[in-house]
This record gives structure tokens, C-alpha cells and sequence, in this order.
């Protein structure tokens, strides 16, 4: 299956994201996970991409679409992936659809996480991520590691993401309103988008997610 996952800034993305291409079979490619992989490292991409994200803005589709496509191209994404965090505006998501056409290929679903901001707000101010993997995903509340501070998936050390103070987090939602929220009614117009809410336990939103998908197809 080629899917997108779609939803604001701390909706659950990441974190269903992992089960749902568990579930699936299918690699979990988020374009926030890969910048920051490329800021760990400290490449050129990482410097550039760090200081978009830092204030919360989008890094530029020229770079952006690019890396998406390269990580698409890799082959344990030949037969399907989950797409996170990518396209995140309409121009990327018609350079996605171009680039799917060459390849002959379509999308199964857009999977719209629904979730009220006072929530998301909440789950972002207590995500703590792992410095060797973010999309090692975990909250001080909500999703305790075993032991604290330490990742239970790979024993890195967790840490709050730079982009999640106060003020970028108000940025990257008015980002997602104005910038990625369009691109739900680009794809609602090819018949794609499948809502559901991400509300209640981790578990019970991806059997809600898994069942809307079979649904779907
Ligand atoms: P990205 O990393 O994609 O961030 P985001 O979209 O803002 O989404 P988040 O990762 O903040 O949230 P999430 O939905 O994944 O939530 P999570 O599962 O962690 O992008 C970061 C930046 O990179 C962008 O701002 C931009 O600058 C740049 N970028 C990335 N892609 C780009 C693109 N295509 N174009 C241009 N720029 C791009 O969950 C959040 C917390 O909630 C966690 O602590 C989790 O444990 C907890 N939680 C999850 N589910 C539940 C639940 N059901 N109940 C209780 N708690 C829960
Ligand atoms: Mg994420």
C-alpha cells in the first residue's frame, strides 16, 4: 500500500506511524525524521533544514522533494510506504503525484488524523524523542519509557525537540492551517482521504486506523 498520513504538528503521526507500517509491511519514511538525521550528522541538508525548523517554518520544496524522492526510490519501498510528514503543501504533493505517475504507481489512502489543538498541545509538551533515532517516540505522561530519560527501543538518551518550545509549536500550527491543511481537499477531489480521530489510547487510534484503511480498500 502507498499511503499518507496527514494531521497538526503532534496529532500522532510518528507514533502510529511505527505501528501502522509494522502492520503493514511497509517503510515508515517521515521527512521530519530524515532532517533530522541529516542536523544529527551535521551536513549541509541538516544546516540548512535546521534553521527553517527551528522557527517552525517549512524547509524549501527544492531541497525537500528531493530527499523524499530519494528515500522513496530506496528499494524496500518498491512494493509501498507510509508517507509522514510528506507533501506538507500542494506543490509537493502534484510533484509527488508526477513522480508516482512515472513509476505507474498510485496512492490507496490519505489517513486524516483528526485531534482538537488544546490536545496537541499537550502531547507535545510532554514528547521527549531519542537523540540515536527520533522516531523513537515517547511521552513523560502518555507513553512512559521504562526508564526515564532513556529510550526503551535502543537505550539512547531522550530529549525535547528544539521545535517544540511555545512559540515555534504556535508557528508550525499556523504552518499547518495555512500550508498543509489544503493539500487534504487536493487529495479529498481524488477520493483518497480517510478521517478518523486520534483520540484515546495509542492502540485503540491505530486498530481505528488500520480498520478505516481496510475499509478504504
Ligand atoms: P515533523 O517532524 O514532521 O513534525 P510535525 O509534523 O510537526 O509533527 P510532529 O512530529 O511534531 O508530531 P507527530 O504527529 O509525529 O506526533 P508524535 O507521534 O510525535 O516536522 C518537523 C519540521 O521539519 C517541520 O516543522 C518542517 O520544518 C520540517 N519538515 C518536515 N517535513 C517537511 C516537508 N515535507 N516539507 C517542508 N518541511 C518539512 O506524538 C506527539 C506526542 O504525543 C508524543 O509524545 C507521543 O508519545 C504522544 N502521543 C501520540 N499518540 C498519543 C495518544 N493516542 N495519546 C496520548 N499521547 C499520544
Ligand atoms: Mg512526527
Amino acid at each position: 500500500m502507498r499511503i499518507v498520513l496527514v494531521g497538526p504538528p503532534g496529532a500522532g503521526k510518528g507514533t502510529q506511524a511505527a505501528f501502522l507500517a509494522k502492520n503493514l509491511s511497509i517503510p515508515h519514511i517521515s521527512t521530519g525524521d530524515l532532517f533530522r538525521a541529516n542536523i544529527s550528522k551535521q551536513t549541509e541538508l541538516g544546516k540548512l533544514a535546521k534553521s527553517y525548523m527551528d522557527a517552525g517554518n517549512l524547509v524549501p520544496d527544492e531541497v525537500t522533494i528531493g530527499m523524499a524522492k530519494d528515500r522513496m526510490a530506496q528499494p524496500d519501498a518498491e512494493n509501498g510506504f507510509l508517507l509522514d510528514g510528506f507533501p506538507r503543501n500542494v506543490s509537493q504533493a502534484e510533484a509527488l503525484d508526477v513522480a508516482l505517475k512515472a513509476d505507474d504507481v498510485k496512492l490507496d489512502a490519505v489517513l486524516d488524523l483528526e485531534v482538537p489543538e488544546d490536545e496537541v498541545v499537550k502531547r507535545i509538551a510532554g514528547r521527549r524523542i531519542c537523540r540515536k533515532d527520533s522516531s523513537h517516540v515517547f511521552h513523560v505522561t502518555y507513553s512512559q519509557p521504562k526508564q526515564e530519560g532513556v529510550c526503551d527501543v535502543c537505550g539512547g538518551q531522550l530529549y525535547q525537540r528544539e521545535d517544540d518550545s511555545e512559540d515555534t509549536v504556535r508557528k508550525r500550527l499556523e504552518v499547518y492551517h495555512t500550508q498543509t491543511e489544503p493539500i487534504i481537499d487536493y487529495y479529498r477531489t481524488q477520493g483518497l482521504v480517510v478521517t478518523i480521530s486520534a483520540l484515546g489510547k495509542v492502540d485503540e487510534v491505530t486498530k481505528r486506523a488500520m480498520d478505516a484503511l481496510k475499509g478504504d480498500k
